[in-house]
């Protein structure tokens, strides 16, 4: 008698599992090729060797990518430039990439660098150039509308501190540390919530309200548009809660997001607008931060700790991988 066969999952499945796990490759790769460049006060090429890495390790992953969040426009960057096509072939995706999300961070051997990615069907990320979000975030299991980004601070914080039942004090507001949030962090004082200031890395400040261990129940204030719809990713991952709303320096920069399709640049964008549908997201810690160890360096090898997460299932996995430079088909430098 044929001994019994376990039931064949159908390939679309077997295909769209891979794919997820895939891309932890990719922030892997960016994250050991910036690790070489951490503390040495040289800012650019941490981010020159992290994109290089990232740009190559696409080469492998089985999609027709595009990328909608990248390092810039074509003529300002020569890879993962928004409109760059990445990619083995096979579904049709849409990219957003940070490969080193925290430069500055890496430069100065600080915490909390990161190299990230995210994927989605085409269509279902916001598209933002290179310039600043209004940002406002908490995170799961938080009635709806908890907190607005058009309502007075002091109010978001009473809401918050409501559903949270605890006072105003318990609550800690993550702001990066910028002069134009002196009148924010003077408020969020005022209002009696306590304030974690950090020096870049808004990703990590965002992701932080959503991970239980963490200390941050609220993140306020601009940053990067890119990093707000990386941000908006993992959330729709984790859960959680956002808002974003673009910031113009002048017309050119409301023209230049015109022309990437929005009928108002101006408006309020929810979690949803920002990463819809089935939302991938991997990254991989470059230094140690709140959410994930750095890359440890050894030999002829390195040790990476990262996350990959997906909307459509809620899973969320830490992955630590030992890397043996002899035998990887690609050389890390
Ligand atoms: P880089 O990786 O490009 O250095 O960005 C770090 C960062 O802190 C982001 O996390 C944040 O969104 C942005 O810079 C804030 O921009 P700015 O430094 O101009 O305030």
């Amino acid at each position: 008698m044929d001994a019994p066969t376990a039931p064949r999952l159908p390939d679309p499945i077997i295909n769209d599992r891979n794919l997820a796990m895939e891309l932890v490759r990719v922030t892997e790769a960016a994250a050991i090729a910036a690790s070489r460049w951490i503390g040495l006060g040289k800012k650019n090429e941490a981010d020159g060797a992290a994109v290089e890495a990232m740009r190559k390790a696409f080469d492998t992953v089985a999609i027709e990518g595009t990328v909608v969040i990248g390092e810039g426009e074509m003529d300002e960057a020569p890879m993962l430039y928004i409109g760059e096509k990445v990619g083995a072939g096979g579904p049709k995706m849409d990219i957003a990439v940070d490969p080193l999300e925290g430069t500055t961070l890496t430069a100065k051997g600080g915490p909390a660098a990161l190299a990230v990615v995210a994927l989605a069907e085409h269509g279902n990320f916001l598209h933002a150039p290179d310039i600043y979000m209004d940002k406002i975030a908490v995170g799961g299991g938080l009635p709806d509308g908890v907190v607005d980004l058009d309502a007075p601070v002091a109010s978001n914080l009473r809401n918050l501190a409501q559903a949270k039942r605890c006072a105003v004090s318990d609550l800690v507001a993550c702001i990066l540390d910028r002069d134009r949030h002196k009148e924010l962090i003077a408020r969020v004082r005022e209002a009696g919530a306590r304030i974690m200031l950090i020096s870049d890395g808004d990703v990590t400040g965002v992701v932080a309200t959503a991970t239980p261990e963490s200390e941050i129940d609220i993140y306020l204030g601009s940053g990067g548009a890119p990093e707000g719809v990386l941000a908006a990713a993992a959330l729709r991952c984790i859960g959680g809660q956002m808002q974003g709303r673009l910031m113009f320096d002048d017309d050119a920069q409301i023209a230049r997001v015109k022309a990437m399709g929005h009928i108002d640049p101006r408006r309020k964008f929810t979690l949803e607008e920002m990463a819809k549908g089935d939302v991938m997201f991997a990254a991989t810690g470059v230094t140690t931060g709140a959410m994930m160890r750095g890359v440890k360096r050894f030999g002829n090898g390195a040790i990476t700790h990262s996350m990959v997460m997906r909307s459509k299932s809620g899973t969320v996995r830490f992955i630590e991988a030992r890397h043996n430079f002899a035998t990887k088909t690609w050389t890390p430098t």
